[in-house]
């Protein structure tokens, strides 16, 4: 099945601390975004990558995207102030049946996975990648337990994620008439009704969201024989 992928890059970064936006760090003498990027230059059933960007970092990019010779950008387009804005503004240019959404900082996402995904959103309307979650999860209310959250039905939720774009759009607007922000593309779509699936991924698919981060990834290159 074939898709597009919006591909949120316009973040800041804070959290990573870093002097520019985390994207544009090496891993191995590489881009964060390029690593991305590259997995859907691959894949023969991604027919064009949005990729949305900060006004500041266009330049840099677009020098990077020429180094690299990353060919399936058809669109780069300013983002917004929060992710959901972001994506919203990518959105705008999709035209495939299918779209996927996937954050510039998660560079180890399997080509098997993405597939997964497309396949499920054509069937049901949506999918999501996850992991089940590893620790016991508590809930705890003025630093004393509460409850013990059954483990068994929590799942951490990453990207991609997809959608039939119909479902995805109307969504966002949705979401822009109630105010309504929430932490990924999924939540929106809930709001609606709509059914999402979960395709189980794998604990690689990690965001680099951290300084720490930036260890793990270079342990998982080096795993892939990068
Ligand atoms: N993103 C975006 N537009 C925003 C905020 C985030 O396109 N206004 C993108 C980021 O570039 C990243 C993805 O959404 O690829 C996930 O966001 P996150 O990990 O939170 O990155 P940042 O917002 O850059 O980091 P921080 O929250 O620490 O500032
Ligand atoms: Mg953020």
């Amino acid at each position: 099945m074939n898709y597009e992928v919006v591909i949120p890059a316009a973040g800041r970064g804070k959290r990573m601390g870093a002097d520019r936006n985390k994207l544009l760090l090496e891993l191995n003498g590489v881009p964060v975004i390029i690593h991305t990027l590259r997995i859907f230059e691959a894949d023969p059933l991604c027919s064009g990558v949005i990729l949305v960007i900060h006004p500041d970092d266009k330049k840099t990019l677009g020098q990077l995207l020429k180094r690299y010779k990353i060919s399936k950008v058809s669109h780069m387009v300013t983002g917004g102030e929060e992710r959901q804005h972001s994506v919203y503004e990518g959105l705008k240019a999709a035209k495939a049946d299918i779209i996927m959404v996937h954050d510039g900082a998660r560079p180890f996402i399997k080509q098997e996975v993405i597939h997964r995904l497309a396949e499920t959103a054509a069937s049901d309307g949506g999918a999501i990648a996850a992991v089940p979650v590893k620790d016991t999860i508590k809930k705890v209310i003025n630093g004393c337990v509460t409850e013990t959250v059954e483990r068994s039905s929590l799942w951490s939720v990453q990207t991609p994620q997809a959608f039939k774009l119909d479902i995805l759009m109307n969504a966002h607007q949705q979401a822009v008439c109630n105010d309504f922000l929430g932490t990924d593309e999924a939540s929106l779509v809930e709001k609606t009704g709509g059914k999402v699936a979960v395709i189980e991924s794998d604990y690689d698919n990690i965001k680099l969201t951290t300084k720490e981060d930036l260890v793990f990834a270079e342990a998982i290159l080096a795993k892939s024989g990068q």
